[in-house]
């Protein structure tokens, strides 16, 4: 190529590739007077921002069709709203195991372990204290942000000291979670992100017109204690089918036992797709015209409808979060898997490593 040709290939290159920027400033001092950093990562018309306290994703500022922008996930002001919190994970890392374990208790290698419970008498999220609580170590990376904590053995019950890393990175239009972790003694973990999403706008109303597609033909049907009965079922004319797109509100009302147990929808569906990057949902908002699409490498997704959410929380835009304001997508392994043997396995042994992969890729509906 000419000089001349190159110089203009390399102004087309600078004109066209746009690259993530991360900048981070002091956030406040952790529970255990650890430092807090509040971390902004930019590339192009996306922008999050992630605390290294309980690795949160704090916001996600995307674009509608009309190139407005506005913040998509729940969240609080600062860094005292994510010390207060009490039970809604509002864009947390939750862990050491996402999700429920039956009173707290499993067996493994032919040991028991009691997990503290904190959820109707069974463990949620890790039990008493879980990762979300903890100020994680964390590493500026030339597109996000990797945060690194070790759980010490026996920390919350758990058997084996567990290194779990969470690295958060921006390409364009999509926010890519990858999760890894080892152990020096066999242990269960089950890693997500518990971030709530109101395509419309933290703080718009409620999410119940917006119109989700959950790529699964069977979820885990579960009990009064929102356990899963270890049944299976196809979701082939219940409210639980959405394979085609269909608005969260439309069912949700329907008088259906597995809906009434839960308030809504908190259930965890059954993926199509095997050990490589599937569809598990994909969403759209007819207002903004947002679109949120959902890949991941892990067998199930937790579904849920912040059928929880009652005021007590107030949002970074000063609106009190109440019921339906928000949904979860928590991609995971399935709840209580350590006592449903015949579900995919959630135990990690030393010298294997487990990683996890979740893209989420905000677009506009044309
Ligand atoms: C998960 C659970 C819900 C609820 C939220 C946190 O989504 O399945 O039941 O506990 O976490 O409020």
């Amino acid at each position: 190529m000419t000089k001349i040709g190159t110089l203009a290939a390399l102004a087309l290159l600078a004109a066209t590739s746009v690259h993530a920027a991360v900048t981070s400033k002091d956030w406040g001092t952790g529970p255990d007077g650890k430092a807090v950093e509040l971390y902004t990562v930019t590339d192009g018309d996306l922008t999050v921002t992630i605390t290294n306290f309980g690795a949160h994703i704090v916001s996600i500022e995307a674009p509608d069709r009309a190139g407005k922008k506005a913040d998509v996930v729940l969240g609080y002001k600062d860094l005292d709203g994510y010390l207060a919190e009490k039970k809604a994970y509002l864009g947390a890392v939750v862990g050491r195991y996402g999700n429920r374990i039956a009173k707290g208790v499993f067996t493994l290698d032919g040991k028991t372990y009691q997990i503290p419970t904190n959820n109707n008498g069974n463990a949620l999220h890790g039990g008493t204290v879980g990762f979300d609580r903890k100020v994680w170590s964390s590493k500026t990376l030339a597109d996000g942000v990797e945060l690194t904590y070790v759980s010490a053995d026996g920390e919350m019950g758990f058997p084996g000291t567990l290194t779990a890393h969470v690295k958060y990175t921006l390409e364009g239009r999509s926010l890519h979670i990858e999760y890894s972790a080892t152990t020096d003694k066999d242990t269960v973990l089950n890693l997500t992100n518990h971030s709530y999403f109101n395509l419309g706008g933290e703080g718009s109303g409620d999410i119940l017109g917006e119109k989700i597609m959950i790529n699964a033909d069977r979820y885990t049907p579960v009990d009064a204690g929102l356990i899963p009965t270890g049944k299976l079922p196809s979701v082939k004319g219940t409210p639980f089918d959405f394979l085609k797109p269909t608005a969260i509100g439309a069912r949700i009302e329907a008088n259906d036992e597995q809906l009434k147990i839960a308030g809504g929808y908190d259930h965890n569906f059954v993926l199509n797709g095997g050990k490589e990057l599937h569809v598990a949902a994909k969403v759209e908002d007819p207002k903004s015209g947002r679109t949120l699409t959902v890949t991941t490498t892990e067998p199930g997704v937790q579904f849920y409808s912040g059928n929880f959410l009652d005021g007590s929380a107030t949002g970074v835009g000063g609106k009190p979060y109440v019921k339906h304001d928000g949904f979860c997508l928590e991609t995971q392994h399935f709840p209580d898997s350590p006592n449903h043997p015949a579900f995919p396995s959630t135990e990690l042994k030393p010298g294997q490593v487990m990683r996890s992969t979740t893209i989420f890729t905000f677009g506009v509906a044309k």
